[in-house]
């Protein structure tokens, strides 16, 4: 199991006083350090946490993959190409949420997704869609020529019976199977904490977890290297 590092939450933090300080890339370098596989980055439309400057700073201080989150608005994959990330995880993104609240919608964003993809892969740029644990959206992913499957496991984290957690790991564990069959590199990502992470980092099809806001927040108390590791070992890695 591989494990991509988050690190958006380092700059909400720097963000909530407008400080230079907790600073993402040094935030990276130490997941990095800690021997995460990849570093995740979202550069929002609306800026709220990682900046620019954080996502040049981060690509050209680790030696590990980076993974560039981002919606297909054409600024954002514009810059993406100017960047050239390892790879670029597409997602929805609404400007009020608090935070990514499903997986994109490959069917109603069919023309938009094709776009992006097109000039990502130009650039050289592997990617990822990040979608919902459903059948039809891993088939329009294959139709659109992803290289990669992030399944949300949003839905996943905010449920609170036994049945219906059963339940949604079921659709995963289906959903990651298949994605598996036409070839995709399976990931799964959102919402993962030290309590919920072992039920999906059981499911063999998965070869990629990205976590952040659990991870980030662990550091508070004891650093980034020891939260990263204590994550490790919670899944198998
Ligand atoms: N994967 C994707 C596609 C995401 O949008 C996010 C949130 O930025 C994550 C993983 C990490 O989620 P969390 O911060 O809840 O661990």
């Amino acid at each position: 199991m591989k494990l991509g590092v988050n690190i958006d939450h380092v700059s909400t933090l720097r963000e909530a006083r407008g400080t230079f300080y907790p600073d993402p890339v040094a935030g990276a370098l130490s997941a990095e350090s800690a021997g995460c596989d990849s570093i995740v980055a979202h550069l929002r439309e609306d800026r709220r946490h990682i900046k620019e400057k954080d996502i040049i700073g981060i690509k050209e201080a680790i030696k590990i993959p980076f993974n560039l989150e981002m919606s297909v608005n054409k600024n954002i994959v514009s810059f993406a190409q100017e960047i050239c990330p390892y790879q670029a995880t597409l997602v929805p993104e609404r400007r009020q949420e608090l935070t990514t609240e499903g997986g994109i919608d490959l069917l109603k964003n069919y023309k938009k997704v094709n776009n992006a993809i097109i000039k990502l892969k130009k650039s050289g740029i592997k990617v990822s869609l990040f979608i919902d644990p459903l059948i039809v959206q891993i088939k329009a992913a294959k139709d659109l020529g992803a290289d990669i499957i992030e399944i949300n496991t949003g839905r996943f984290s905010e449920l609170k019976t036994a049945r219906s957690l059963e339940a949604e790991i079921r659709k995963i564990k289906r959903a990651a199977v298949f994605s598996k069959k036409q070839g995709f590199f399976v990931a799964a990502g959102h919402g993962l904490d030290y309590e919920n992470v072992k039920e999906v980092s059981r499911i063999m099809e998965i070869e990629e977890l990205n976590i952040g806001h659990s991870i980030i927040s662990r550091s508070v108390f004891i650093g980034i290297v020891p939260a990263v590791i204590e994550m490790f070992s919670l899944i198998g890695k």
